[in-house]
């Protein structure tokens, strides 16, 4: 890719940048929206190695500290959230301090809770280093971490000041991972563009091979589709609820298997396929479209069916959903490719059916 890319998250009044581009770690134009006298840089001990040495060079004599946590989604707990504002205590942070986000998509919620938090809330910046938190997690300030109990129940809404996207960093990232990402893209299609998925469909061995053309297309649509989405409604009182597209059943199979089994796109992925067979059983959409969905996310490598689960065991974790109401699942089901909805009050013993047998 050559020149970056500019995209605007517009919040009525308030407004932040996404640059997507090859190199941006070591441009000095993130470092420029640092408004304060420290920075806490927030990574993990995988990325760590690759990428912070050339944050801290950005930071130059900035004061600032790092916090290094274990890689994976187990860590990403409350306990890990406290060492990050202890880090800023030590620091001395005041409120004009900024949390630098280095990392994956764990790395991003902690850190941004952690900014939501200090002070009642702090600048954030997002430099997401995998393809799931480029096209998604980096976007939208959802912020937070896991309980036993579930997925992303502790948290806040707390945006970025900015996000910086250098495509560079995903020449290291693990092909599993990779293709973890690669599910989210198709969720964007999935939901609100059959052209978009036509595209993938079209372009899924260049997005394979990791193509630079094929990826910014793809990473510039999912960020303008989700900075579209959070504009309108920031705080998912209606239509954000949408990208969680197979999310419901998704986070259910990851608190189920234990953080870290199932990669959070992969069980995304499973999820998006049982609430599209979820939606042809209901007679809402046609099974052709199931279909290519399944054949799409297996041409990235996705897995596609659940890991074996008890299915009374995920229900009783779905109904811990934030999309519930009143106890009754509120679920995210589909009319078939580009055409996702908001289903209230679905019957459990539909979805049983479909954790039963997909
Ligand atoms: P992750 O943060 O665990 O990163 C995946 C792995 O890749 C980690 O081991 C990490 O160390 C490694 N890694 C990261 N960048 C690398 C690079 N460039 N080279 C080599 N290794 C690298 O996982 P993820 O998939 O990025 O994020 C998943 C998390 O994002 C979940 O907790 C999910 O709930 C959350 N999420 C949040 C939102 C949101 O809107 N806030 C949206 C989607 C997902
Ligand atoms: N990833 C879902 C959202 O940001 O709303």
């Amino acid at each position: 890719m050559s020149a970056s890319i500019d995209i605007d998250v517009a919040l009525g009044e308030r407004r932040y940048p996404i640059r997507i581009g090859a190199g941006l770690l070591d441009d000095g134009a993130w470092r420029a929206t640092l408004r304060g006298r420290h920075a806490l840089v927030v990574t993990d001990d995988r990325v760590a190695p690759l990428y912070l040495a050339r944050v801290r060079d950005a930071l130059g004599t900035l004061a600032h500290d790092a916090v290094v946590l274990p890689a994976g989604e187990s860590a990403k707990t409350l306990d890990n959230a406290a060492r990050v504002l202890d880090a800023l205590a030590r620091l001395g942070a005041s409120r004009d301090a900024a949390v630098v986000a280095l990392g994956g998509g764990v790395v991003g919620d902690l850190a941004g809770f952690a900014a939501a938090t200090w002070m009642r809330g702090i600048d954030f910046v997002q430099l997401p280093t995998t393809l799931l938190a480029m096209v998604d997690s980096s976007v939208g300030g959802k912020t937070g971490v896991n309980l036993a109990a579930g997925k992303n129940l502790v948290g806040a809404f707390h945006q970025p000041r900015a996000v910086f996207i250098d495509t560079a960093t995903l020449a290291t990232l693990p092909q599993r991972e990779y293709a973890a990402g690669l599910a989210e893209v198709v969720k964007y299609g999935a939901i609100g563009d059959a052209a978009f998925f036509a595209w993938l469909e079209a372009n899924a061995d260049a997005l394979n091979a990791r193509d630079e053309d094929a990826l910014a297309e793809a990473i510039a649509f999912s960020c303008r589709c989700k900075a579209g989405v959070v504009a309108r409604d920031e705080r998912e009182e209606g239509e954000r609820a949408l990208l969680n597209f197979g999310h419901t059943f998704g986070h259910a199979l990851e608190a189920e298997q234990g953080y870290g089994a199932l990669l959070h796109g992969e069980a995304v992925a499973i999820g998006m396929v049982l609430a599209a067979s979820l939606s042809s059983r209901l007679g809402r959409a046609p099974a052709e479209d199931t279909e290519r969905l399944l054949h799409l996310l297996s041409r990235f490598g996705l897995p596609v069916e659940p890991p074996r689960a008890e299915p009374d065991a995920l229900l009783a974790r779905m109904r811990l959903d934030k999309k519930n109401v009143s106890g009754r699942l509120r679920l995210i089901l589909w009319r078939g490719i580009g055409n996702a909805e908001i289903v209230p009050d679905v019957d459990d013993a539909a979805v049983r059916g479909v954790l039963a047998a997909p």
